[in-house]
């Protein structure tokens, strides 16, 4: 993809993305027949997706995983790597901090023997594109005793703050000045120190933040109300092969003895569990029949007890009888049955599978409730669906059960979503990852065309997904 950076250089070319991300230029894959640069979609919808797609390493364990390289004094090696945007831009960062890089298909080599801080205007050139970089602070303040970090990106799902991140790197000695341009961190005297940090309220980014900065402290930490996503699982996996040691207690709590030493690793990363689900909504609301090959059951156990119950049927190879492991999802035809779901941390229903959900309960017969209790503000996509014909409304109230954090605070966090809904094309701009997959999961269930602008945001987290739409049989053109 298009983002270019070494020690001395940091480009990013092309137009400027949708939230306002830096420019980002698309080179699409090879098998796909979309014009390189296409920002923009002409979808005719109607059609059942059907065939395979394949999905790789988890977008959420893979710039972390590479992150954790710098702990290392030796080299390390991640496998099954995705090409998406996010994988870009934590290279660039990498690089900027002279980390030498080596990127084939699907393979990073990551030498961090020669690591030094960068320009902080070089760093900015990054800023926006992502919220990585504030994983840096606690591998920068070993290695350093400093850090300076841009400006954070990330998709507009809610205020998505750092306040757990900072208290925590506080609370193990860091100094940290908040700044226009970023931040600057140091590092106390003989280092980070560990600490008891207890967690507001269970984030992945909070947690990734201690395990990062808590390995190689001195002494031990003990992280409460940690997030125990199957990617953070899949990070502690990376950071023990390293020389860590952590301990995964029961209820939420981390315990972290700190090193002298970490050494480089070889991982292969996690298959990407959300990107699958995804493609398993999209088979669900076109009423095709999707495989999609690298799917495991595991990290999607929830995941699949909603599909079963909104009436989808998958199979499940689990990679004995010698062929590649995947899941098949399809649409056994009928009408799907409407249900009420909250979104949650692991184990619950992870928020990003949410979305993609969404379209699909919107074909569902009779009435769906979502309570979204992760993000306050991961409904609005839902306008957009209903200028296509859905019927979703959306409330502040805690629908649906329980009374999450948002209970009073004004967000409209619960939908009601009426079913089925016919849906037709429409002209779309995607306001975030998850809900531009969804945007265009809706573009490909719906009578007619629909044109949906903004893909570069799809870019950061579906690895060639124009080419696996082609390979399942979408009608679209670049506009
Ligand atoms: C990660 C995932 C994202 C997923 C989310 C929840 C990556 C790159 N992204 O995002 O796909 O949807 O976990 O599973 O891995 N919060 C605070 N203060 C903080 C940090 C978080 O209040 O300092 C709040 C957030 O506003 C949000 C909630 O905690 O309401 C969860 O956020 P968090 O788990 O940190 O999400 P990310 O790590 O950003």
């Amino acid at each position: 993809m298009g983002v270019v950076a070494d020690a001395e250089h940091a480009t990013i070319t092309g137009r400027r993305g949708a939230s306002g991300s830096p420019d980002v230029r698309f080179l699409i894959d090879e098998e796909c027949t979309l014009a390189a640069d296409a920002s923009t979609l002409k979808i005719v919808g109607g059609t059942p997706l059907r065939g395979e797609v394949t999905v790789r390493g988890a977008k959420n364990l893979v710039p972390k995983a590479m992150v954790a390289a710098l702990l290392g004094s030796t080299p390390s090696r991640l496998r099954n790597v995705p090409d998406v945007l996010d994988v870009d831009v934590v290279s660039s960062l990498l690089e900027l901090h002279r980390v030498s890089i080596d990127r084939t298909d699907g393979e990073v080599t990551m030498d961090p023997g020669s690591v030094t801080s960068a320009e902080p205007s070089r760093l900015n050139v990054l800023a926006g594109s992502s919220r990585i970089p504030i994983l840096m602070c606690g591998p920068l303040l070993h290695r350093l005793g400093k850090a300076f970090i841009p400006d954070l990106g990330g998709c507009r799902i809610g205020d998505r703050p750092i306040d757990f991140h900072l208290d925590a790197l506080r609370q193990m000695g860091a100094t940290v000045d908040k700044e226009p341009e970023g931040l600057y961190l140091s590092a106390p005297e003989g280092g980070l120190r560990g600490t008891k940090i207890e967690l507001n309220f269970p984030s992945v980014g909070a947690t990734e933040q201690v395990l990062l900065s808590a390995v190689l402290a001195n002494g031990i930490t003990e992280l409460r109300n940690a997030a125990v996503e199957p990617e953070i699982m899949d990070l502690i996996s990376v950071l023990q092969k390293m020389g860590a040691l952590i301990t995964v207690h029961s209820n939420r709590v981390l315990r972290i003895e700190g090193v002298d030493k970490l050494y480089g690793y070889d991982h292969t990363a996690i298959p990407d569990r959300l990107e699958a689900a995804s493609w398993a909504c999209a088979a669900l609301a076109t009423k095709g029949d999707i495989t999609v090959l690298g799917a495991e059951q595991p990290s999607m156990l929830t995941f699949l007890n909603v599909f079963r119950k909104v009436g989808g049927q998958f199979e499940v190879n689990d990679g004995g009888d010698g062929k590649p492991r995947s899941i098949r999802f399809w649409h056994p035809g009928g009408a799907l049955s409407a249900m009420a779901l909250e979104t949650d941390v692991a184990p619950g229903f992870q928020t990003d599978w949410q979305q993609p959900l969404v379209v699909a309960l919107s074909q569902a017969d009779g009435l769906s409730i979502v309570h979204e209790t992760v993000y306050e503000n991961r409904l609005g996509f839902t306008d957009a669906l209903n200028k296509m014909g859905a019927h979703i409304q959306v409330y502040r109230e805690c629908l649906g059960g329980s009374t999450c954090r948002f209970n009073q605070s004004g967000y409209l966090h619960s939908a009601v979503i009426s079913g089925p809904a016919k849906l037709h094309g429409a002209e779309l701009v995607i306001p975030d990852l998850r809900g531009g997959f969804s945007y265009l999961i809706a573009a490909l269930a719906a009578e007619g065309e629909s044109t949906v602008h903004g893909l570069e945001l799809i870019y950061r987290g579906y690895e060639g997904f124009s080419a696996k739409l082609r390979g399942l049989g979408a009608n679209f053109t670049a506009a």
